[in-house]
Order: C-alpha cells, then structure tokens, then sequence
C-alpha cells in the first residue's frame, strides 16, 4: 500500500496539463487547455483541462477526472500504478505503508517483490545471450531470421535466447546472489538430485517474455529450435505468485493502445502470430498463449473494446478452439466475428506473405460473423443429412443462448431464420431450451454478467427527481463546501453558515436515505471530517484511494455552469458562484419536496378498500400542503 503521505504528495506535485500534454496535444482556451479526445476520433476538440482545478472533462465521452485517472484511462494502470507512474515521472519517493500489513502480506510481497526481479535478470540475461555471444548469434538469432523477423521487432519483444549449457541460467543468477528457492518458486530452474547445480528450465530454446499489461515481465515461452525434436514445441513458465496463466495475454501491453484506438481487439493462438502481426504494422492484436480462452482475460480486452475478430489457422483443432472462444466471449456481451485462414496458413505465415493493407483487408472483408462462419463449418460436415444440418443449427443456437442482450439475442435468431427459413418462432423455443442448457455451463469460470452499472443509473436519472436533486446536493457540497452562505433565523438574526454545513444538516433533519452508493460514501466522509472539525469538499476527496469517488468528484468541480443541466431543472442564473446561497437553498427544498410527494404516493399506493382510510387522507392533505408551499418558496428564490 502506498502511504497517504505519498498519495497527498503525488496529488500535490504532479501537473495535469504536464501529464496530458503527453498524449494530447493541448492549446491555451481562455483558463482552460483545450485538445482533441484521445479516446475518440473528432476533428474539433471538446476535450478540456483546467489546470487551475487540476482536472480534466472529455466532452464526447463524458469522461473526466484527475491526471491519475487519466493515466488509468490511457494506460489502463490500475489506481495504484498510475500512482507509481505519476511518482516516477516527478521523482517522488514511494512510501510503503509497511504497518498496516500483516507478517504474512509482508512475506508474500517480499516474496513477489523477488520473483519480478529475477524475471528480470532473466528477461535481461536471455537478450544478452541473443545478441552478444556467438551460440545465441549463430543459433539464436539465426532462428529468428530465418522466421524473418527483424532487430526492431526482436527488440521491442524482447526475444531472448537460452544456450545449451545445462545451467548457464542458474549459475548466473545464484553468482548474483539470488537464493535457490526463488530459482526454483519463480520456474526458471529445476533442481534434481542428480544435479545439485540445478538445470534451466528453458536450455537450448528461444525465449518469449511475456509482460503484464503494464509491462513487467511475469514468465516466458520458450521453443526448441528444431521442428522434428520429440519434446513440446513450446514450454511456459509454471503459475506462480506472479504469473496467472489464465489472467494474462501476450501482447497486450504492446497492443493495448492499437486496440483501444481501433476498437478491435484481433485474438490469435500463438507468440509468433501476435508478434509478425505488430512486424507488418498490424498492432491492435494478443494471443491467449497456450491456454484455451478463459473470462479472466476476456474481461481484460472488455477494459479496451467490445470487439473482437478471432484469427485462427484453418486446422481441425484451431476451428474447435474457435467454437469455444465464440461462446466464451458471447457470454461476455463480446461482439465477435471470426476468421479462418486459408489452409497451412496462420496469421504469421499469411502476414510474412502479404502486404500489410492486404492483411488488414482481408480480416476486415473476410471476417464472419458467428453464425456464418458456424454454419459454413457445419453445414459443410452435414452435407445432405438432414438430421446433422438440424444438429448443426440446434449448435448455432446454442451459440445464441450465451449472449447476455435480449435484443442482440433477438437480432441474431432473425438473421438465422432468414439463413435457414426457418420460423423465428420454432427457433426462440429451441433458444429457450438451449439457455437451460447454457446456463451452467461457464458459471464455474464466470458469475453471470450483471448489468452495466451506468445503464442502471441513467435510467435511474431520468426516473427518479429525488435522485437528481441528491446528485445536485452533493454536488453543491463538493464544489462549494466551505463556502459561507449569509442566512437569517426565525427571529430574523443573522448566522453564518457553511454550504456543507446546511446541507449536512437538511440531510439529517428529515434522515434522508441516501440512494446512489457513491453519494452515500461521500456523504460519510463528509460527516466523518465534520466530527473532526474538518470541512472536506473537492480535492479531498482525491487523494482517497477510491477511482469511483475520484471520477464522480472531478465530474462535479468540472461543470461549467453552461454545460450544466440545471437548466433541465427550470435552475437558470448568471454565474453559478454568484448564487450558490440561492441555489443550495432552492435544491434543498425541491429535494425536500420530491421527497414529500414520494410518501404521499407511497400512502396513496397502501390505501385499502375496506378499511377506514381517514387518518391516511389527513396525512395525505397536510403533506399536500406541505408540498404547495415549498412550491411557493421555490418560487419565491428565483
Ligand atoms: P502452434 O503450434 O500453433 O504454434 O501453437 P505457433 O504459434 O504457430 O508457433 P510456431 O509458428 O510454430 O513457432 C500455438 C500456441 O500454443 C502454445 C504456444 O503459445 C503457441 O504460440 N503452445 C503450442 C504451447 O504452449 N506448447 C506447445 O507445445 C505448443
Ligand atoms: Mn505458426
């Protein structure tokens, strides 16, 4: 964990237009800096920061946030290493708050710490062997060449090479002092007791780093040399503390921002193909390396696109492995189409063979989508038999059953009964019995999908007042929390007051319950700080390690009040800050007043037939007044 101290120094050093002005070429707009979205095409520039708020608003995404959060969008860091990043490019020392783990956090970080760096030795180690010494020139790289790959793509993949020598690894790195348990625990050497010296797990190969999504080296592939040896083509470092098979994809943190700029995400089988791909200018591309498809890293593709085209070689075992991927990523609310190469050909031989725009033409015209490319398999196996061609579309509709969206769903079963000519009626029952099917069969791997937390809440926003004017509420606070507003009493005495103060204070007046989660969090922190006479508003709230309140919290301090939606509300004024008195008061009443006619329904709602309503009615009619007066009020303010 990073300290607190650290976090409030990053927050405090660090520069958003700096930072920015990385990847988006800003120019001066009046206070503001203003630049073209990075995470859209657009020709004119809606994407703002303000460096006096030290935050950012992209207009066509909606998007906005801190610097860190920025860098979590572009980079996809997790909060943590955009912190580390931020850090680095200051020079920022990184406090670790050490006290707050338990003896055993502090081993297994020790322990995680040390396996990261003997990947490293090693990623180093099997370059330097590749480059610099006559075996990994004369086999090594040789190899590489033969597969024409050139320097520039060696280098930037990191490619290596491991000699001969029964434990040129080990003996290396225990010369560096580095313990045979983590030798051993990281995979990259075995010890047999014939052989105390250990042995390299990956001798005689060549070696494919495989990095995190942020780069660090986590474990290797590794391919022997000759294609006639009897041994496994590839070997891959065992699952360690580090290395998650299943949560990780080759070629991401070199492909992420050609997917992400894409919107497409191409998925290949093996290292080579992600790797000649990126040779002949096609980036946006991973493979899942050796492991059949599993959520974990489809989840890790979702973070940049929705779409992906799998690439797969036109053998038997590769068009299996496709059908599974096809469900798995469905199942996901993945959009997918798929593409065979030409027999005796993969990504890598087709992409050497072929120019780059003709490669990209052809995944683009050649791609199917699934229930094309399902039945020109299957129905081609059936032939003329009827009841294989029935099977074959029973395994089409299964395919079907995995998508998530009721309206996707919908949209494809049509496409498949004009396919077949088949009725959209007799198929939606064969959907209903294939989703009983379905149903269990990925929940092991995969919770069902929820549905989106955005779409929830926007309905929510358009539906529920009480809600948008509790948006507004917190809203006020973390914008002008201490700002003093000037009120009379009843006696006509004037108080001062702050603005989180009398919100506060409404709010528990009638106990309120607070109905969006991030609001409740941050209504918690403010009424935590006010027990400890502490008025925290805006940037407070940034330094807190939590990426939704963050992004939540810049969203508010962005508003400029002409791209506000007061206006939505009949609230219309000259300058926001002008009459923020005006306006906190006039928001607590409407919130006060949606919230009356929400218990007059919900008294209207329990009313009975056959029971003596009256003392419902008398509440009914005083909460009706109660309600006509705030109107009158509200009236009054503006
Ligand atoms: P392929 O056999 O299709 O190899 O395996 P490839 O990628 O085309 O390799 P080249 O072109 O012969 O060098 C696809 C992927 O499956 C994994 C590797 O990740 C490989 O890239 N694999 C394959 C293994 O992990 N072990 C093996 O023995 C074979
Ligand atoms: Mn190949």
């Amino acid at each position: 964990m990073i300290s607190k101290q650290t976090i409030d120094k990053i927050f405090s050093t660090i520069r958003v237009e700096e930072i920015i002005g990385e990847y988006v070429q800003l120019k001066r707009a009046g206070s503001n800096f203003k630049g073209l979205s990075p995470f859209h095409e657009e020709k004119t520039a809606s994407f703002v920061v303000s460096p006096s708020k030290q935050i950012w608003k992209d207009f066509s995404s909606g998007k906005g946030g801190t610097a860190i959060s920025f860098l979590m969008e572009i980079e996809n860091f997790t909060y943590p290493e955009a912190l580390r990043h931020a850090a680095k490019k200051y020079g920022i020392e990184i406090e670790e708050n050490l006290q707050e783990q338990t003896e055993e956090q502090k081993a297994s970080q020790t322990e995680r710490d040390m396996l990261y760096k003997i990947h490293e030795v090693a990623n180093h180690f099997h370059q330097e062997q590749l480059f610099e010494t006559e075996e990994g020139k004369n086999i090594g790289l040789a190899y590489f060449k033969e597969r024409e790959l050139r320097d520039s793509i060696i280098r930037k993949f990191q490619l290596g090479y491991s000699p001969e020598k029964k434990n040129a690894f080990t003996e290396y790195a225990v010369e560096k002092g580095y313990s045979r348990e983590i030798l051993e625990s990281s995979g990259l050497s075995i010890f047999p007791d014939n052989a105390p010296g250990g042995i390299d797990r990956f001798r005689e190969r060549v070696v494919f780093p495989i990095h995190s999504f942020s780069g660090r080296v986590l474990g290797f592939g590794a391919r022997v040399l000759k294609n006639n040896i009897k041994t496994a083509k590839y070997l891959n470092s065992p699952e360690t503390e580090i290395y998650h098979k299943s949560a990780v994809l080759y070629g991401l943190n070199h492909s992420k921002q050609a997917i992400s700029k894409n919107n497409l995400c191409l998925l290949v089988e093996g290292y080579m193909d992600v790797i000649a791909l990126h040779q002949s200018g096609i980036e946006n591309v991973v493979s899942s390396s050796g492991t059949s498809l599993t959520t974990e890293q489809i989840k890790l593709i979702k973070r940049l696109t929705e779409n992906v085209t799998i690439l797969f070689d036109g053998d038997a075992a590769g068009i299996k492995a496709s059908f599974r991927s096809i469900d798995m990523l469905l199942s996901e609310g993945m959009n997918i189409r798929v593409l065979l190469f030409p027999d005796g050909d993969d990504p890598d031989s087709f992409a050497r063979k072929h120019p780059q725009e003709y490669v990209e033409n052809y995944i683009k015209t050649e791609a199917n989508d699934f229930i094309n490319f399902k039945s020109e398999i299957l129905l081609k196996e059936a032939g003329s038999d009827s009841i294989k061609k029935a099977e074959a579309i029973r395994d089409i509709v299964k395919s079907v059953a995995f998508v998530s969206n009721a309206l996707k769903q919908e949209v494809y079963l049509k496409e498949i009964s004009t396919k077949f000519g088949l009725s959209e009626q007799s198929l939606s029952n064969e959907l209903g019995v294939q989703k009983q099917v379905t149903q269990h069969i990925y929940k092991a791997e995969s919770p069902k999908p929820q549905p989106k937390l955005e779409l929830v809440e926007e309905t929510a926003l358009t539906v529920n007042p009480l809600l948008v004017l509790e948006e507004k509420l917190v809203e006020l606070m973390l914008k002008y929390g201490d700002q003093i507003l000037a009120r009379k009493n009843e006696e006509g005495e004037t108080y001062e007051i702050t603005v989180i103060e009398e919100i506060m204070a409404h709010l528990d007046e009638d106990g309120y319950e607070i109905l969006s989660p991030v609001n409740v969090k941050i209504v918690k922190e403010i009424s935590d700080g006010i027990a400890q006479n502490e008025l925290r508003s805006g940037k407070f709230f940034f330094s807190l390690m939590d990426e939704e309140l963050t992004g939540t919290v810049a969203n508010a301090l962005f508003e400029q009040y002409e791209n506000s939606d007061w206006g939505k509300h009949n609230i219309f004024f000259s300058r926001e800050d002008e009459v923020v008195p005006k306006l906190v008061k006039d928001v607590m009443i409407r919130h006060k007043r949606e919230y009356v006619v929400k218990m007059i329904t919900e008294i209207k709602n329990s009313l009975q037939d056959d029971t003596d309503n009256t003392d419902n009615y008398m509440k009914i009619v005083k909460l009706n007044e109660l309600r006509k007066e705030m109107d009158a009020e509200v009236y009054r303010i503006l």
